[in-house]
C-alpha cells in the first residue's frame, strides 16, 4: 500500500467541467444572432460577425456591428429618457440598482458560465471574482444613489455617458462604468469589445426585469469604428474608457473641444515589489493573483517584478515551483488556474513579444499546455530597465523580474515607467511599506496584497494610465457635474496704444517670475500695457516656448513642497493673503488702472480666497474606506504634481489667486499664465509671494500671448494637469495637445466661473488640485 506522502505526490485532479448548456440555450433563444439593445429592446440583427469561444475555437453567436444610425439611435433614447430618470432621484434610482444586484445574483451562474466561455477565463474566477464583485458594484452603487441627494446637494448629472470597455472583464467593466453613471441620474449607451459582447446583451436584457426603464441602459455592439462613432457622437455629454493606452490618446484627441467629460483607465506596467523580510511564499501566491489572474490580461497586473537581490534567487526558485503546478487548460474546468488567451490575435501579440525579446533568461512553466488559445506562466529574469518587456504592456501570462538592493533604488526601478496604474509592496515590516506607499507613482498601492477590488475604494491611474477614478464618492464624482456657477467668458482686448499717448517716462518692464526670482524673458521682448484712459501702465515680458520650458523645470524642482505639511502650506498661504491686504489699496488702484473700474472689491475677495485656501489645507482629508476584506483602502488626497493655468481677464488679480490658491494648497507646484490683457494685477504679486516665506519654484508666473503658450504649457510632458480660463477659446487645443502625456485637463468651453460666487472655490478646485491615491492595508482580522 502507498503511504500517505505516495499517495499526495501521485493525486492529480480529475477534471470537474461545469455545464453550459444554459448558456448555449440562452444563445440559442435569441437564434445564435443578435442586434443591438436599444430603448429596451433588441433591434433587427444587422451585418454581423463571430463571436468565439477561445478555449475551442468554437463560434457562439453572430453581432451585430454598430453603424452610425444604430448609434444615433441609442443616443437619442437615451437622451429621451435621461431627465426622467434622473428626475426619480437617488432613492427612486436605487430601488432600480438594488434590483439589479440582485439580478445579478439570481443569474450568477448563467454569467458565470457565458463570460468563461466567451472570454476564456477560468470558471474559479468568474464564478468567484467577476460576477461577486458585478453584484456587490450594484448593491453599492445603490447606496451612494439613496444617499447622493443629501451628501451632494446641488450636483447634478451630465447627461448622456458613451462608454466603452474593453475584453478582459467584460461584465465587470460594465458594471464599473453603468452602476455609477445610473446612480447619478445618466443615461447610457456602452459599447462592449467586440471579443466579448455576450454578458453585456445579457445584462441589457436581464435590467428590464429589475424595472429599469426604457432607453436608460442601451448597448451597442461593434468593432472600435462603433467605439469611434460613439464617442465623437455629439449627443454623448461624457466619454469613459478602459483599454489601451494608444486608443485612450486617440479618443483624448477626438473629444478635444467638444465639451465633452472624460474619464480614461489604461494600461500599466505595475511594479510588484519584494522585499528581503517579506513573507516570501505569501509573495509567490501574490504572483499566482498579480500575474496569472486572467491570463495576465489585467491592466493593473503586477507585471514587472522587483525583488530584492539578496532574496532574489530563491525567491525565483520558489515561484518557478509554484509555475510548474499552475493547471492550465479547458476554462470550464473548476481546477483550472489559467485558462485560454481571448483570442488568437493577442496570443500572437503575446508571442511575438517574448519571442522577439533576446534578453534575460526566459522560464516557461513546466506544466501541460493545451493545443489552441493559450499560453504557459512564463518568467523572464534578469532584465534591465531600458528593455523593452519591462517598459511595454504585454497583457498576457508573462512576468518580466528584476532586481534591487535598497529601497530607494526599488522606488526608482518601481517609478522608471511611462505608467501610473497599481503597484504592490510586499515586506513584514509596517514602516518601509508605509514608506514605500507614498512614493510610489500609481493610483493604487497594494500592501502585502494584490488585486484587491471593491465598490468602494477608487481605481484608476495616473500618468499614461489615464485619470479618473472608478468606485467610491470619487468614482461617482466623474458621473457628476458640480454646482459651479458660471458666466460666458468675457472677452476684453487689450487696450491699443492711444493716438496722443501720456508718456510718463519711467521705463518699468515686469519681467517673467521663475524660480522665486524675476527673470528676463528668452525672447527679450516686451509688450505695452494702456489703461482704458491711455495711460501707459508699464511693460510685461513677452514669455515664449522656452520660458515655459523653465518655468516647469522650476516648478519641477519644488516639487518637495508637496511633502511640506498641510499645517505648514496653510502658514505659507495665510502669509501671502497677509502680505497682499497689506498692499491692498497699492492693488486696488492697479486693478482701477487696468480696468477702469474700482479694485477693492476684487482685493478683499482674493484675499478671502486665500484665507479660504490656507484653511483647507490641512482639511481636505482623505479617507479610510470599508472594504468587504481584512483591510482598510486609505484614500489619500495627493497633488497632481505640476498644474498649468491660464488665468481669466474677467478678474485678473481674483482669477488668477482663484486657480493658484487651491493647487498650491494641495502641495502642486504651478505654472500660471496670467490674464493676457490686465497681466500687472500678477506682475505685481512677485513681491508678496517673495517676502510669504513660499519657496521659490511654487508658483512660477510666464506673460505674454495665451495662444502662444498655451501649447508648449499644455503638450509639455512633464506638466501633469492644465487648466484654461482664458478668454482666449484655447480648451480644444489644450485638450488635444494634452494626449501627448494623457495630462489631466479642466477647461472652460466659454464658459467660466463667476469668480466672485462662493461656488468659485472649495472642493470641485481642490478635487482638480488632487490625485485619489488608494492604498490598500491589512488591518484587523
Ligand atoms: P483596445 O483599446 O483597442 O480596445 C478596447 C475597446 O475600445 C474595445 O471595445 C474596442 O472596440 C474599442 N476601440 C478600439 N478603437 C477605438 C477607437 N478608436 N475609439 C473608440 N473605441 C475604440 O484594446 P485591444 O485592441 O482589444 O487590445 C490591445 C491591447 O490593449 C492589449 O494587448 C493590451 O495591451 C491593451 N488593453 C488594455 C486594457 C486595460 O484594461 N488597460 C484592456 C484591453 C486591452
Amino acid at each position: 500500500t502507498p503511504t500517505i506522502r505516495e499517495i499526495f505526490d501521485s493525486m492529480a485532479y480529475g477534471p470537474a467541467p461545469e455545464g453550459h448548456a444554459e448558456a448555449l440555450a440562452w444563445i440559442g433563444k435569441h437564434g445564435g444572432r443578435f442586434g443591438h439593445w436599444i430603448d429596451g429592446k433588441f433591434t433587427k440583427p444587422g451585418t454581423t460577425f463571430a463571436t468565439k469561444n477561445p478555449a475551442t475555437g468554437a463560434e457562439l453567436a453572430q453581432i451585430t456591428q454598430g453603424t452610425a444610425d444604430d448609434i444615433d439611435r441609442a443616443v437619442t433614447a437615451a437622451r429621451k429618457v435621461q431627465a426622467k430618470w434622473a428626475a426619480l432621484g437617488g432613492p427612486g434610482r436605487a430601488r432600480v440598482l438594488y434590483a439589479l444586484a440582485r439580478l445579478v445574483q439570481k443569474h450568477a451562474r448563467l454569467f458565470a458560465v457565458l463570460e468563461t466561455i466567451d472570454n476564456g477565463k477560468p470558471i474559479r474566477e468568474s464564478r468567484d471574482i467577476d460576477v461577486p464583485l458585478v453584484a456587490r458594484h450594484f448593491y453599492y452603487h445603490a447606496g451612494l444613489a439613496q444617499l447622493l441627494d443629501s451628501e451632494l446637494p446641488g450636483h447634478k448629472a451630465l447627461g448622456v455617458c458613451g462608454q466603452v470597455i474593453p475584453w478582459n472583464f467584460p461584465l465587470l467593466m460594465l458594471a464599473w462604468k453603468v452602476a455609477p453613471a445610473l446612480a447619478a441620474g445618466n443615461t447610457v449607451v456602452l459599447k462592449p469589445a467586440e471579443y466579448t459582447p455576450l454578458t453585456a446583451l445579457l445584462f441589457a436584457e436581464i435590467s428590464r426585469e429589475a424595472g429599469l426603464p426604457k432607453g436608460v441602459l442601451n448597448i451597442v455592439t461593434g468593432d472600435g469604428e462603433t467605439g469611434a462613432t460613439l464617442v465623437a457622437h455629439p449627443g454623448v455629454d461624457k466619454v469613459a474608457f478602459t483599454g489601451s493606452t494608444s486608443v485612450g490618446r486617440r479618443i483624448r484627441e477626438a473629444t478635444a473641444g467638444s465639451g465633452k467629460a472624460l474619464t480614461l483607465e489604461l494600461g500599466g506596467k505595475s511594479p510588484y515589489i519584494v522585499f528581503d523580510d517579506a513573507d516570501l511564499d505569501s509573495a509567490v501566491e501574490g504572483l499566482v493573483d498579480a500575474i496569472w489572474f486572467n491570463q495576465g490580461q489585467v491592466c493593473c497586473a503586477g507585471s514587472r517584478l522587483l525583488v530584492q537581490e539578496s532574496v532574489a534567487d530563491r525567491f525565483h526558485e520558489k515561484l518557478k515551483r509554484r509555475m510548474d503546478g499552475l493547471r492550465i487548460g479547458d476554462p470550464l474546468d473548476k481546477c483550472i488556474d489559467v485558462g485560454a488567451v481571448v483570442d488568437p490575435v493577442q496570443l500572437a501579440t503575446i508571442t511575438q513579444m517574448v519571442d522577439s525579446n533576446t534578453a534575460g533568461e526566459t522560464y516557461r512553466a513546466n506544466t501541460p499546455v493545451p493545443q489552441g488559445c493559450f499560453y504557459p506562466p512564463t518568467l523572464i529574469t534578469g532584465l534591465g530597465t531600458a528593455d523593452r518587456l519591462m517598459q511595454e504592456e504585454i497583457f498576457g501570462p508573462v512576468l518580466v523580474s528584476m532586481t534591487f538592493r535598497t529601497p530607494s533604488e526599488a522606488v526608482e526601478l518601481a517609478n522608471n515607467t511611462r505608467y501610473g496604474l497599481a503597484a504592490t509592496v510586499w515586506t513584514e515590516n509596517v514602516n518601509l511599506a508605509l514608506d514605500m506607499a507614498p512614493k510610489l507613482k500609481a493610483g493604487v498601492v497594494w500592501v502585502n496584497a494584490t488585486n484587491l477590488f471593491d465598490a468602494a475604494a477608487g481605481f484608476g491611474g495616473i500618468r499614461e494610465s489615464g485619470f479618473g477614478r472608478e468606485g467610491g464618492w470619487e468614482g461617482l464624482l466623474a458621473y457628476l457635474k458640480a454646482p459651479l456657477l458660471t458666466k460666458p467668458v468675457k472677452t476684453t482686448p487689450a487696450m491699443a496704444a492711444p493716438a496722443d499717448p501720456e508718456v510718463t517716462g519711467i521705463d518699468r518692464t515686469a519681467k517673467l517670475y521663475v524660480g522665486g526670482k524675476q527673470a528676463r524673458p528668452d525672447g527679450g521682448y516686451s509688450q505695452a500695457i494702456w489703461s482704458p484712459k491711455g495711460k501707459l501702465l508699464g511693460h510685461v515680458g513677452l514669455g515664449n516656448r522656452k520660458d515655459i520650458r523653465n518655468a516647469v523645470e522650476a516648478a519641477h524642482a519644488a516639487r518637495g513642497w508637496g511633502k511640506a505639511t498641510g499645517h505648514n502650506r496653510a502658514q505659507v498661504i495665510y502669509y501671502i493673503a497677509e502680505n497682499l491686504a497689506a498692499r491692498g489699496p497699492e492693488f486696488a488702484a492697479r486693478l482701477r488702472d487696468l480696468t477702469g473700474k474700482p479694485g477693492e472689491a476684487e482685493v478683499d475677495a482674493a484675499v478671502n480666497r486665500l484665507f479660504t485656501y490656507a484653511a483647507w489645507a490641512d482639511k481636505f482629508d482623505g479617507a479610510a474606506k470599508s472594504v468587504p476584506m481584512r483591510g482598510v483602502a486609505l484614500a489619500m488626497n495627493e497633488p497632481v504634481g505640476v498644474i498649468g493655468a491660464l488665468c481669466p481677464d474677467e478678474a485678473p488679480l481674483l482669477g488668477l489667486v482663484s486657480l493658484m490658491a487651491p493647487a498650491i494648497a494641495m502641495g502642486n507646484a504651478v505654472v500660471l499664465v496670467p490674464s493676457e490683457t490686465f497681466p500687472l494685477a500678477a506682475t505685481d504679486l512677485y513681491q508678496v509671494l517673495d517676502t510669504s516665506d513660499l519657496p521659490g519654484g511654487v508658483v512660477n508666473i510666464v506673460t505674454g500671448s495665451h495662444s502662444e503658450l498655451a501649447k508648449p504649457l499644455a503638450g509639455h510632458m512633464d506638466v501633469d494637469a492644465v487648466w484654461t480660463f482664458s478668454s482666449t477659446p484655447l480648451s480644444a487645443l489644450v485638450e488635444k495637445e494634452s494626449a501627448a502625456n494623457l495630462k489631466r485637463t479642466w477647461v472652460n468651453n466659454g464658459r467660466n466661473p463667476d469668480w466672485f460666487s462662493p461656488s468659485a472655490e472649495g472642493r470641485a478646485f481642490l478635487r482638480a488640485a488632487t490625485e485619489v491615491k488608494t492604498i490598500w492595508v491589512p488591518y484587523g482580522e
